[in-house]
């Protein structure tokens, strides 16, 4: 049986794509040090998959503490890196932090895929290094600018160092995944989005103001230069986002390429109000929401030209965007039913 490392798998986009893997038949080994995440996320995989990973609690930012994983691993054939900090806002604030635990974690993973001669590597990078583009969509070759936030610049360095260190070895290969904006929950239920405090993300907002937990939903804008005025992004569901790091290690186990990067979102923009609507249509709760100003550092429009990704992975977004907006309510249906 094949075996991934993969670091951050207890997160939001770790543990959907642990589930892809598993029902794919890979060996699946989770190291979290769950600051953003719950030991019981490992339950809800093993209700899924029939099968709990092997689970390590630790930072991928201790380099002493990652050298045993790999160590008791080392016939792993790749890492599917996620271990990140991700609040945009927080990173603002706390710079170093966002510096210190994403650049070397990343370090830190490249260091043992070194020693322990693991070949192949998926990173999990973000929409975020196009900034907001000239022409849409965007395609691998648009511009990659300087992000907004330190958090978005953790990723633009994160490929950059991966690129630098690429070629300094013969065996190393890796694919980075620019996401764009991840939504939804496997359809059991049983693993989703789970923010620690308020939401900054829409789409756990949401859910959240129609289950109760929050009064209203603010809508960041309604005077940019978009059909009905509110910003566009290209919302992809978790479950398809998840099935492409499958994918990328197939490609990366069989491609001469040593380093690919791949858009992964549907190619489809949709507003704010658009996915409000969504969320109204799909699920029958209306949702209380007022427009207020535009959030500092949101771009404008964003969305992906997925060609890349559809004709060499062969990969491709399945999920409809009232399918995946609908699977993020029962998820949080479920998770205030404990
Ligand atoms: C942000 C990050 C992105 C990161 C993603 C997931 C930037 C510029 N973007 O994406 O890199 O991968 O989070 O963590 O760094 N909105 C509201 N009300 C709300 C919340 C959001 O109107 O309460 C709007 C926003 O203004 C935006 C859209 O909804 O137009 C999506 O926002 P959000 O879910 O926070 O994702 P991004 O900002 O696109």
């Amino acid at each position: 049986m094949q075996k991934v490392i993969v670091t951050g798998g207890t997160g939001y986009i770790g543990s959907h794509t642990v589930v892809e893997f598993q029902n794919e038949g890979f060996e699946v080994v989770v190291v979290d040090n769950l600051s953003n995440s719950n030991i019981e996320v490992l339950d809800g995989i093993e209700r899924i998959t029939g099968k709990k990973p092997v689970f390590y609690k630790v930072d991928v930012a201790n380099s002493a503490e990652l050298e045993k994983v790999f160590a008791e691993h080392s016939d792993s054939i790749a890492v599917i890196h996620f271990a990140a900090y991700k609040a945009v806002g927080d990173s603002v604030k706390n710079p170093l932090k966002y510096y210190h635990n994403n650049v070397e974690g990343l370090i830190n993973v490249l260091s043992k895929m070194i020693k322990y001669a693991i070949p192949n590597l998926v990173f999990s990078s973000s929409c975020t290094v196009y900034g907001q583009p000239e022409v849409l969509p965007v395609t691998e070759q648009s511009p990659v600018v300087k992000p907004e936030s330190p958090y978005g610049n953790t990723k633009k360095i994160n490929e950059e160092i991966i690129v630098d260190t690429l070629a300094s070895t013969d065996f190393l290969k890796a694919i980075s995944l620019r996401y764009f904006n991840p939504i939804g929950a496997h359809p059991s239920s049983e693993i989703g989005e789970l923010p620690i405090g308020v939401p900054d993300n829409l789409l756990p907002y949401i859910t959240q103001t129609a289950i109760g937990l929050r009064d209203e939903l603010s809508v960041f804008g309604n005077d940019y230069n978009t059909p009905d005025g509110t910003a566009i992004r290209d919302y992809i569901y978790v479950c398809d986002l998840a099935k492409a790091h499958v994918v990328a290690v197939k490609r990366l186990l069989k491609s001469k390429e040593q380093y690919e990067i791949f858009n992964i979102g549907t190619g489809k923009g949709s507003s704010v109000l658009e996915i409000i609507q969504a969320f109204e249509r799909s699920t029958g709760v209306k949702l209380n929401y007022k427009i207020v100003a535009r959030r500092p550092g949101d771009v404008e429009k964003v969305w992906a030209d997925t060609s890349k990704a559809n004709k060499v992975l062969g990969w491709k977004a399945e999920s409809s965007l009232d399918q995946t907006v609908k699977s993020a309510w029962e998820w949080e249906r479920k998770v205030r039913e404990r």
